[in-house]
């Protein structure tokens, strides 16, 4: 790969894409919802792994191949890992991957935590949440909250539920170009880094 660039075009190249794809019965876009989950991320002043997290963490709805499993009419299966293996493989650092790896545990977490939460819920993610394994178990929720990531993947999940608004204006795909730069630079020059 030449630099950083061609990653940042591979995602630019899903997400334009995504503005015309519909998120799992959700009543906004692929691209409106990860716009609006990363614009809550940098208001909430998360930091900017986080903000790219936020971004990014639906990716596996868009770069799996035709041949991925899916969950009925509702997205790729596992697509956390889908997309956290492949944010990986562009270059992104744990910060990024493993927070987006973990999004799913933290709504299979809250539900079963939180008896409001399921309430709360979509429709469209309420179904999902059957085909990913339900609320989870005392067992898992106890690994759950002794993971470094733990409250990192519950903020994720907070901005991922509320990015769910019709026609709100917030910051295109470029306003996050110097994040991602940045973060690839980073790992590339230093590949312990945690973005
Ligand atoms: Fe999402």
């Amino acid at each position: 790969m030449t630099g950083n660039r061609e990653p940042i075009e591979a995602l630019r190249t899903l997400y334009q894409r995504a503005e015309t794809s519909e998120y799992i019965g959700e009543a906004v876009s692929q691209l409106a919802h990860a716009l609006q989950a990363a614009h809550l991320a940098r208001a909430s002043g998360a930091d900017d792994a986080e903000v790219l997290s936020a971004l990014l963490h639906d990716v596996g709805h868009l770069c799996a191949g035709s041949d991925a499993a899916r969950m009925g009419g509702h997205g790729v299966a596992s697509h956390e890992d889908v997309g956290a293996d492949y944010l990986g493989a562009l270059g992104f650092g744990p910060g990024v991957c493993e927070r987006v790896r973990g999004h799913v545990a933290a709504k299979r977490y809250l539900v079963a935590t939180r008896p409001d939460h399921a309430a709360r819920l979509s429709e469209a993610s309420r179904i999902t949440l059957e085909h990913q394994g339900g609320p989870m178990s005392e067992p898992e929720q106890r690994a759950f909250e002794s993971s470094p990531w733990c409250d990192s993947w519950l903020r994720l999940r907070s901005w991922d539920d509320a990015a769910k608004v019709p026609g709100l204006a917030v910051p295109g795909f470029d306003a996050y170009e110097p994040l991602l730069r940045a973060a690839l630079v980073s790992r590339r020059e230093d590949p312990g880094a945690g973005a």
